[in-house]
């Protein structure tokens, strides 16, 4: 069975994490192609400010790692603004690992947000879509998902994990209607990269990939990963043997 690609007529599109970065740019790039939208995140005052003077645009506050929490935004938003039919589940953060100091908490704040977070969205939107037969899931993993690499050993396993979950969900949910898809970003400037110390290769202002997520997303593809430079490189990396893929991205740190 072919999946219904859904469209601003099918309901709302709600957004974690659309505080900044890329879920503020994907919030503008979808209401101006007609999408209500619902943006959720912590902080009030910048979600505020995303919404302001954007009549499609409604902003709810809400900690995606409260499950309850999420529950309850979902049916405020279907209140207001009808049937979810497009929920992004994009709220993430990255922690760098300093091995070989090793801190637990790091993995903990990780997963749960970039894991948990994304599984109690889940717990939120699958039965409401399932029980209309129709919607569209995305989950907002990273090409750091794809493979190990340096300093990622929480962040890169998270978003590992979103691949599985997404692909496993895909199978899973193929008769009931609901289509999944996976969004693999390289490297975006955003609040959360522009702390990073280190060249970032093939980098895209957050405009550009709203723009080829929101694309993607009407294509209905299961696999959004941009920029094709720098995915399809990886991807090609991770095709080695697993021993020479470590020992060679491994040698390109200064460690
Ligand atoms: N930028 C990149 O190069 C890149 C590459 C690959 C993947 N990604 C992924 O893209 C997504 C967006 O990242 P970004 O670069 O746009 O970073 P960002 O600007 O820092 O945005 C992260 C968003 O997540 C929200 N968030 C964090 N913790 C949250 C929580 N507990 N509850 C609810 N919302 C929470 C933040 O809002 P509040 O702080 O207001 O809650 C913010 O809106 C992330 O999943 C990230 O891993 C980014």
């Amino acid at each position: 069975m072919s999946l219904k690609i859904v469209t601003p007529q099918d309901g709302c599109a709600w957004i974690t994490g659309a505080s900044s970065g890329i879920g503020a740019a994907l919030a503008l790039e979808l209401a101006s192609r007609g999408w209500q939208v619902a943006i959720s995140a912590r902080r009030k005052a910048d979600l505020a400010k995303i919404a302001k003077g954007q009549d499609n645009i409604t902003a709810f506050v809400c900690d995606v790692t409260d499950r309850e929490a999420m529950a309850a935004t979902a049916t405020k938003i279907e209140k207001k603004l009808g049937p979810i039919a497009l929920g992004i589940m994009n709220a993430g953060i990255y922690l760098p690992t300093a091995f070989p100091d090793f801190d637990a908490e790091i993995f903990d704040r990780t997963f749960e947000v970039n894991l948990t977070g994304t599984v109690n969205g889940l717990a939120a939107l699958m039965p409401l879509m399932v029980s209309r037969g129709q919607g569209h899931i995305s989950l907002v993993s990273s090409v750091a998902g794809y493979g190990g690499l340096p300093t990622s050993a929480a962040y890169g396993a998270s978003k590992a994990a979103l691949f599985n979950l997404g692909e496993s969900m895909a199978m899973d949910l193929k008769a009931s209607g609901v289509h999944v898809s996976m969004v693999a970003p390289g490297f975006v400037k955003t609040p959360a990269t522009d702390v990073n110390p280190f060249p970032m290769p093939f980098i895209i202002e957050a405009e550009d990939a709203a723009r080829r997520i929101a694309n993607g997303l009407a294509k209905g593809k299961t696999h959004i990963s941009f920029p094709k430079r720098f995915s399809y490189l990886l991807r090609a990396i991770n095709l080695l043997p697993r021993g020479l893929y470590v020992k060679l991205v491994g040698s390109s740190t200064n460690k």
